[in-house]
């Protein structure tokens, strides 16, 4: 995710871009840069950092002009680095462009312009765009983009000017987000509301596949075809505060919405639908490497370790190594049995969790190698791992995490067949069957996320309650133990998560009449133990809610309350029943009254020990 905004009109344009890249800053912050058309000649400031080492460099540096672009970074292909900053230009420095998303095809094109003579300065996949425009560019910019993006795979937005043109900003969008803000005289472009919201409620939104010329005077809007788009105006009636939750009250509710988005953009590149196959190349491993490790070792903390949790079901199952999960805390002290022979995956949202960065040196000092996945690939994690498999989450600002464990699932799911293709354990049709699934998981989590009204329904139904217990069996008991803990962190009520057939050595003691328990049965490996289990505490007089499958229509003969989710293949299930759980919590902790975005005590990145 990054934040993109310009302007054209009669105002100078740079304090503007920075203003508006200051609201955008939610959605990156680790390098950020402008570009103006100063009569006729472009010209870049960019730097690694954040905003305020662009203001920095600009009161220096001043920057004169009417129409300009402005980018605010969150690195996905190349670390942040000046280098990599936007915005990019081509080899004439005719062309500037500012990018958000990813160019999945990037490094072909690279290489065919390279081949063309096109001399590049960076790691990013946005540096392709101005090169191709430049090659297309016969003097009107509009056009030379639209040649350009039937070239482009992936899922992005871009912003386009040239020095020959000055007075007009070019835009294109397909999956992320794009808006035009519309003002007197003068007029937008932007990633989001927030950045615009100073100068003008007026909006056009535009859809996949749009494009649009903007000058101060005139928004043309048309499809990559030619065809024209007679846009309708969308007035904005957020405040400020408001546009940056997305109109969501909280960050959390909005990061819970943005799982499909997150999940599209963490497949993006790495799976191909006609073939079945994974592909991770950003990791660079032979297939000998590859098959040369005997032991996987995770090492996390809080809701990465759940995460974790999952994995070692995961790679188990479709690797057929052993696979460890430890605490991060609890891995630096207790001399792990782990060599050169062992692949230690480290998973960290922030990359800055002191317990794991320690577990990573210890691993490191042991002679194993080290894979980080992690939200943010300029952190400490990032730096310091051999392999790098980051998610594409964007920032993720409430402290408790949703979309990052989301994708930290994916990336576990994603790493598991890739090397289970490359050691030949997995059959082909099973592998295509679970990759066709992978490219499903965003439509099913859209799916899922409509059950919202449901789920908040029974959050106000128990939300006094003091003691809720979440059981499940195999990949469920992985989610359970995630589902209590985003209960416990936001709404304070007191919540277990069990191995469902451990109850009876010692919880079940807990479950008297009227107490709440959140039962997930969607594995049909151990659906007839979960049904018994649920029998069990039903014997109790406990209150049943069951998270199940779609097709599921027996647990509902037994328990109090259904939530069903949608079909989807069972293996899969984690990334979508962890959203009705995320859900519950949320409205549970809202009808208690709690400060949801900063829970008590807690922070969003621990880096003391
Ligand atoms: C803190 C956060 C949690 C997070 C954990 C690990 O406790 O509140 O949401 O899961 O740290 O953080 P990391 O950034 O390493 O994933």
């Amino acid at each position: 995710m990054c934040g993109i905004v310009g302007y054209v009109g009669p105002k100078e344009a740079v304090p503007i871009l920075l203003a508006g890249l200051e609201r955008l800053e939610y959605r990156g912050y680790d390098s950020a840069g402008l570009a103006v058309n100063s009569r006729g000649r472009l010209t870049i400031k960019k730097t690694v950092g954040r905003l305020e080492a662009l203001r920095k460099l600009l009161a220096e540096e001043p920057l004169a002009g009417q129409t300009g672009i402005g980018h605010t970074r969150w690195a996905t292909h190349g670390r942040p680095s000046d280098r990599n900053a936007h915005p990019h230009r081509d080899c004439g420095q005719r062309i500037s462009v500012v990018h958000n998303g990813i160019i999945e095809n990037y490094l072909e094109l690279r290489e065919e312009l390279q081949q063309s003579g096109h001399v590049f300065l960076s790691e990013t996949d946005t540096e392709v765009l101005p090169h191709l425009i430049e090659e297309n560019y016969r003097g009107d910019l509009f056009a030379a983009v639209r040649s350009v993006f039937p070239r482009l795979r992936g899922a992005f937005a871009l912003a386009a000017i040239a020095a020959e043109e000055p007075g007009k900003l070019v835009v294109a969008r397909m999956t992320s987000p794009l808006i035009v803000g519309l003002g007197r005289g003068e007029n937008f472009i932007a990633s989001d509301i927030p950045a615009l919201l100073e100068h003008t409620r007026e909006v056009y939104i535009l859809e996949d596949g749009e494009m649009a010329e903007v000058t101060a005077e005139r928004v043309r809007v048309a499809r990559v075809d030619g065809r024209e788009v007679e846009k309708s105006v969308f007035h904005v009636k957020w405040d400020v505060a408001a546009a940056e939750k997305g109109g969501y009250e909280h960050f959390m509710l909005k990061e819970i919405h943005e799982q499909p988005r997150a999940l599209t953009e963490t497949l993006v590149g790495r799976v191909a639908r006609e073939t079945g196959r994974v592909t991770l190349p950003e990791l660079g491993l032979t297939g000998k490497e590859i098959a040369a490790f005997r032991k996987i070792a995770i090492i996390a903390c809080g809701t990465a370790y759940h995460a974790g949790l999952v994995g070692k079901y995961v790679l188990e199952r479709l690797l057929r190594l052993p696979v460890e999960v430890d605490l991060a805390s609890e891995f630096r002290y207790r001399d792990p049995l782990i060599g050169p022979e062992t692949l230690a995956v480290v998973i960290s949202q922030s990359g800055e969790t002191i317990d794991t960065l320690a577990g990573l040196r210890l691993a490191r000092e042991k002679g194993a190698r080290i894979l980080a996945i992690t939200n943010v690939i300029g952190s400490s994690v990032a730096r310091e791992a051999d392999l790098l498999l980051p998610t594409v989450a964007g920032p993720e600002i409430a402290v408790a995490s949703t979309k990052a464990y989301t994708t930290q699932l994916l990336n576990l799911y994603l790493l598991g067949l890739y090397f289970a293709q490359e050691r030949g354990t997995i059959g082909e049709e099973e592998r295509r069957e679970m990759v066709a699934g992978l490219l499903d998981l965003p439509r099913r989590a859209e799916a899922t996320l409509a059950l919202e009204e449901t789920v908040r329904a029974l959050a106000e139904e128990y939300h006094e309650k003091e003691d809720i217990f979440f059981i499940g069996r195999g990949l469920d008991y992985a989610v359970a133990l995630e589902g209590a803990l985003k209960l416990k962190e936001i709404s304070y009520i007191h919540a277990e998560a069990y191995a469902a057939g451990e109850l009876k050595h010692g919880t079940l003691a807990l479950v008297v009449k009227g107490v709440p328990v959140v039962a997930l049965a969607t594995q049909p490996a151990v659906y007839e133990k979960m049904l018994s289990n649920i029998k069990e505490v039903k014997a109790r007089e406990a209150t049943v809610i069951a998270v199940v499958s779609a097709d599921d229509h027996e647990t509902e003969k037994t328990v109090d309350r259904i939530i069903r989710l949608p079909e989807v293949h069972p293996f899969l299930t984690p990334m979508i029943s962890v959203i009705p759980l995320q859900l519950f919590a949320y409205y549970a902790a809202k009808a208690r009254g709690c400060d949801i975005d900063k829970p008590r005590n807690l922070a969003k990145s621990v880096t003391v020990e």
